[in-house]
């Protein structure tokens, strides 16, 4: 079983949502599928896909006009959430501890939040992209974690890009989140890649070392493109 997430990030109608929603429910898969849609697009399901939200607020609720609470999440019967998208924390300004108080916000209303971590160009550039994801993981998990979370490796050089890292990169990568997480006392907690994933790289990806599936961003607005992703995770 592999996770296959889609983000739809700020795309998609309810009409669209309706049309991949009932797609999926054709489509038998070992996969575990969560369409991750906008605030406005929650309140929907169907067989065989779990949906999720793309960003939570840090607090509980109160005077903070335009944010969305985890229990407002999770009363549309959403199960997860996106922390930490690079989205977020390049143009949000969210600091690793903002992403841990989010992702602290889900767990505490029974919502699994999927926490990114990721590099730039420049640290990668500048040999820091261990330093960064290492440090990441350790400063956006919350402490003491009982119930499940998903780490999302997106490098963030090649989201929407086009481009993917080579095999090397991505295990070598999962290898040091999967170590940060085994001294933290979260061993099995599962490490998606997410940027450039398509139909034709996805079996390829998902067959390295601790790769427990992906994080789709472009590539799962559309039936034709995500259904093929689901069908060659394997
Ligand atoms: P992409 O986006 O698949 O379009 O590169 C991935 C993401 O941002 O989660």
């Amino acid at each position: 079983m592999k996770y296959i997430i889609g983000n739809w990030k700020m795309n998609g109608s309810k009409t669209e949502l309706d049309d991949m929603i009932a797609t999926l429910a054709d489509t038998k898969t070992q996969n575990r599928v969560v369409l991750c849609v906008p605030f406005t697009m929650l309140g929907t399901g169907g067989a065989n896909v779990s949906i999720g939200a793309q960003d939570v607020s840090a607090h509980d609720h109160g005077a903070f006009t335009g944010e969305v609470s985890a229990s407002m999440i999770a009363a549309t019967g959403a199960k997860y959430v996106i922390v930490g998208h690079s989205e977020r924390r390049a143009y949000h300004n969210e600091t690793n501890d903002i992403v841990r108080a989010k992702a602290q916000m889900a767990l505490d209303n029974g919502l699994c939040p999927i926490i990114c971590v990721g590099e730039t160009m420049d640290e990668k550039r500048a040999g820091k992209t261990f330093d960064v994801i290492q440090s990441a993981v350790r400063e956006s998990v919350p402490a003491d974690v009982q119930d499940d979370i998903i780490i999302a490796y997106e490098p963030r050089w090649a989201i929407g890009a086009g481009i993917t890292p080579t095999r090397q990169e991505i295990s070598d990568a999962h290898r040091v989140i999967a170590e940060t997480l085994a001294y933290m006392g979260l061993d099995g907690t599962p490490i998606l890649y997410g940027a450039s994933v398509k139909a034709n790289n996805v079996a390829d990806i998902v067959s390295i070392d601790n790769v427990d599936g992906v994080l789709v961003g472009g590539a799962s607005l559309k039936p034709q493109d995500f259904l093929p992703i689901i069908e060659n995770a394997k």
